[in-house]
C-alpha cells in the first residue's frame, strides 16, 4: 500500500503566509468596498530595473536565433553569472570565495529549504526564535525536527534560540551544541542585524564544536551601517564551517523571476565528508537551477546601471521602512528593524495576542501585517511590517494605525 511521508503530519497549519492570504481572501470577499494595503508577506512592488530589462530582452532575442539559442542550463549555473557573483560579492568585500563555489538556483527559498537533505536525519538543528518558518518546516518535512507541543509550540527536537529585545534579537551561543545552526542577518522577521564581532563568535563556536551555520544572507542589500557582515566569510575560518544562501528577490526585485544562489565552499566538510561534491551531486539529479535569459538578468544587476538601480529602489524601500519606524514610533509603539532591512518588528498594544491585533489591524485599518507569533513563540507580542508596498499606501496604512490608538 503506497503510504505518505508521515512527516509532513506533523506540520502545523499551513505555510504562515498561505494562512494570511487566505484570511485576507476571506476578509476581502465579505467586504469589497475595503482597501487593503499589504504590508504582510515581503514581496516587491516596483518594477524590475531598466538595466535587467534590457538583459532580459536581449536574452530572449538570443534564444530565438539558431546561433545563439541555448538548450539546459550548465547544472551548477552559466559561467558568466557565478563569475560575476564571485567578483562583486565576494572579492569586492575581501571574501576569499570562487565563481566555482557558488551553485546559482531558482532562489534561496528553495536552496534553504533543500540544504538539509545532504545531511544525516539525525542531525540536530538549531533556529532563532522568531525565524523564517521555511528553515523549521523543511526540517519537520525530513524528519529531524520531533514531535510538536501544542503547549510550548515547539517542536521537542529543535533546538530554539531567543531572540528578544533584551538580547538585541542576536541569540546566545547555545549550550546544547547543535549539529546545524540556522542564522539570519539582516534578520527576518525582526529586521535586526548582527555586528561583526558576534558573528566571529558564532564562526569561532562553530569551528569548535564542529557546527555548521546556514547562513542566510537574503537581505544583505538593506544593509546601510558599518560593521555590519554582509556575508559571513568576512569573518574568519567561516570557510570551513559555513554555507550562505543569496536572493535576488529583495535585491533586485526578482520574486517573480526566481534566482538566488548558495556558496559552499571546498573547505567544508561535514563528518569527514567533503560537501561541496554533495550538494553539485544534488544539483545535477534534482536541478532547481535557473533558465539562461534569468541568469542573463542576474549578470545585469552586476552593471554599472544596473547597481545603481538597484540601489535606488533598496532605498527607495528603507524610505518606506524609515515611514513605518516613525509613523509607529509617535503612536507609542516600540519599533525595531527598519534601518538595515525591509521590515519593521512593532510591539503589538498589551492585552492583545499578535493574532488578535493582526485581525485588528485588517478589519479596523484594511492593513495587513504578519503575526510574530507566526514565526515562533518568542515571536509573540509581535508584528511584522514589510516595506516592500508602495509609497502612498504604506503612508496611508500608518495613518490610520495612528488613527486605531
Ligand atoms: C517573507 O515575507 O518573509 C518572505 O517574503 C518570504 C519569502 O521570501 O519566501
Amino acid at each position: 500500500m503506497v503510504r505518505i511521508n508521515q512527516n509532513y503530519l506533523k506540520l502545523q497549519g499551513s505555510y504562515l503566509f498561505s494562512t494570511i492570504a487566505k484570511k485576507v481572501a476571506a476578509y476581502s470577499k465579505e467586504n469589497p468596498e475595503v482597501e487593503i494595503i499589504r504590508l504582510g508577506i515581503g514581496d516587491v512592488t516596483q518594477p524590475i530595473v531598466p538595466a535587467v530589462i534590457e538583459a532580459l530582452h536581449g536574452a530572449v532575442d538570443e534564444m530565438g536565433a539558431k546561433e545563439t539559442f541555448r538548450g539546459y542550463a550548465p547544472d551548477l549555473g552559466y559561467e558568466f553569472l557565478r563569475n560575476t557573483i564571485a567578483k562583486n560579492d565576494y572579492e569586492k568585500r575581501g571574501c576569499d570565495i570562487t565563481p566555482e563555489e557558488i551553485f546559482v538556483s531558482d532562489g534561496a527559498k528553495s536552496d534553504c529549504a533543500n540544504i538539509q537533505e545532504i545531511f544525516d536525519a539525525d542531525c540536530s538543528i538549531a533556529v532563532c526564535d522568531p525565524v523564517y518558518p521555511v528553515y523549521v518546516d523543511s526540517n519537520v518535512m525530513a524528519g529531524r525536527a520531533g514531535e510538536y507541543d501544542t503547549q510550548t509550540g515547539q517542536y521537542n527536537k529543535v533546538i530554539y534560540m531567543p531572540c528578544t529585545k533584551e538580547n538585541g534579537f542576536v541569540p546566545e551561543l547555545p549550550r546544547e551544541v547543535p549539529d546545524l545552526i540556522y542564522l539570519c542577518f539582516p534578520n527576518n522577521p525582526t529586521g535586526t542585524v548582527i555586528h561583526k564581532a558576534q558573528l566571529q563568535d558564532w564562526v569561532d563556536y562553530a569551528r569548535k564544536n564542529g557546527s555548521i551555520i546556514l547562513y542566510d544572507s537574503a537581505y544583505e542589500a538593506f544593509i546601510t551601517e558599518d560593521d555590519v557582515p554582509h556575508s559571513i566569510y568576512e569573518c574568519e575560518g567561516a570557510r570551513e564551517c559555513a554555507i550562505e544562501f543569496r536572493s535576488f528577490s529583495k535585491t533586485a526585485g526578482f520574486t517573480g523571476l526566481r534566482l538566488g544562489y548558495t556558496v559552499i565552499p571546498k573547505d567544508l566538510k561535514a563528518g569527514g565528508e567533503d560537501v561541496w561534491p554533495l550538494w553539485a551531486r544534488r544539483h545535477g539529479t534534482k536541478y532547481n537551477g535557473a533558465p539562461y535569459i534569468i541568469q542573463r538578468a542576474g549578470e545585469a544587476v552586476y552593471s554599472e546601471a544596473g547597481q545603481e538601480q538597484v540601489h535606488e529602489q533598496i532605498a527607495w524601500y528603507l524610505g518606506n521602512a524609515k515611514i513605518i519606524s516613525e509613523g509607529l514610533a509617535a503612536a507609542g509603539f516600540e519599533v525595531y528593524g527598519g534601518k538595515n532591512a525591509p521590515y519593521v518588528w512593532m510591539s503589538v498594544p498589551k492585552g492583545l495576542t499578535s493574532w488578535e491585533f493582526f485581525d485588528q489591524l485588517l478589519t479596523k485599518a484594511g492593513v495587513v501585517g504578519t503575526p510574530g507569533s507566526g514565526f515562533g513563540p518568542h515571536g509573540e507580542g509581535y508584528l511584522r511590517l514589510s516595506s516592500f508596498g508602495d509609497r502612498e499606501a504604506t503612508r496611508k496604512a500608518i495613518e490610520r494605525i495612528q488613527k486605531m490608538f
